[in-house]
């Protein structure tokens, strides 16, 4: 192993130069592509409400590997590696194994117990390890990590006007009107209603996502309601501009197409923000966007956690 590595907490001041590590660091085109975005959700933003620790490794005065690591707002003694990355030409010499024993450290300073290569809510990127990072799933199962979950993200396709993901949703609103139901694009006057009854509904885990997504640049949400109630919403953007979700209907207003309707409207503001396909974050009901946008299972990720031993 090489030992000319420095590992050192970064500064917020240091983003740009995090983001542009990340950009060539990041195999995939498309998380490269939202780089700038990946970061500023998991660092900035997520460090306004959670302990977030940045970390850069360097190669003499030479940035060669980031991570960033958080502790879960829910669990604090749950621990999140939210990114680790290091440049193509750096890797295979120790540097992640470094930077994921420091994160470690830092972690279990901050009182985590368990570590966890997953998404910590609100505020992630991934759900866990995209399957096609295959060295970071080797590198994972070599530091001892163990595999616990799988995740999958459904692409809808928006390239082209006639696709299923685009269909219009006037006469599916027509329908809803008949019932007293209108769907409109939520504003941030909306978000006490829309947390009260994301909570209410489904247990209070969307609150920042509903933040981060109402009136924001680049994210969005549209809400059905009837007599002034929510029945149900629809968000995008709040974790990365291309990734759709969190949605949700109450169980009263199943089955009633509403659902269908809210993704398909957030869908199309995704399209006009000159995006062509959307990535449905960390799903559940396959059949339902299959069915409403002919999206397809696409991403699927691993997830890993490891206990850490204290002495
Ligand atoms: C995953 C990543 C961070 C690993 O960084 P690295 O500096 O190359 O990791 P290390 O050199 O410390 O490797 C540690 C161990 O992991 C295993 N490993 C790492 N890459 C491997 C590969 N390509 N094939 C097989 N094993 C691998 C090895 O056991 C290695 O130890 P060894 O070299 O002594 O055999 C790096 O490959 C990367 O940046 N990938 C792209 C970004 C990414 O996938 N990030 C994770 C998703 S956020």
């Amino acid at each position: 192993m090489d030992v000319e590595i420095t590992v050192t907490e970064l500064t917020p001041d240091l983003v740009s130069t995090v983001v542009r590590l990340c950009v060539r660091a990041l195999d995939l085109p498309e998380d490269a592509a939202e780089a700038a975005a990946i970061v500023d959700v998991l660092w900035p933003r997520a460090a306004a409400d959670r302990p977030v620790a940045a970390l850069g490794a360097y190669r003499d005065a030479d940035l060669v590997g980031v991570l960033l690591c958080s502790v879960s707002s829910s669990d604090p003694s749950t621990g999140h590696v939210d990114l680790v990355a290091v440049l193509p030409d750096q890797r295979r010499r120790g540097v992640g194994r470094t930077l994921l024993a420091r994160a470690e450290r830092v972690l279990a300073e901050r009182g985590v117990t368990e570590v966890l290569l997953a998404g910590n809510p609100p505020y992630y990127a991934w759900p866990g390890i995209d399957v096609r990072y295959t060295a970071a799933v080797c590198t994972a199962l070599a530091l001892g990590y163990r595999q616990d979950r799988t995740a999958w993200n459904m692409t809808a396709d928006l390239s082209y006007d006639g696709s299923p993901a685009l269909r219009s949703t006037e006469a599916a609103e027509r329908r809803l009107a008949d019932q007293g139901i209108t769907v409109r694009r939520a504003v941030p006057a909306d978000l006490p209603a829309l947390t009260a009854f994301a909570r209410s509904a489904f247990g209070g885990t969307w609150d920042g996502e509903l933040a981060g997504s109402v009136g924001r640049e680049g994210a969005g949400c549209h809400l059905a309601e009837r007599a002034g109630e929510v029945l149900g919403f629809a968000a995008y953007g709040s974790s990365r501009p291309s990734w759709f979700g969190p949605m949700g209907t109450a169980p009263a207003a199943e089955g009633s197409g509403i659902g269908g309707v809210l993704l398909r409207r957030c869908l199309r503001d995704q399209r006009a923000a000159g995006l062509d396909r959307a990535q449905i974050g960390w799903v559940g009901p396959v059949p339902f966007y299959s069915g409403s946008a002919s999206a397809r299972i696409e991403r699927v990720f691993f997830l890993y956690r490891r206990t850490l031993h204290v002495d």
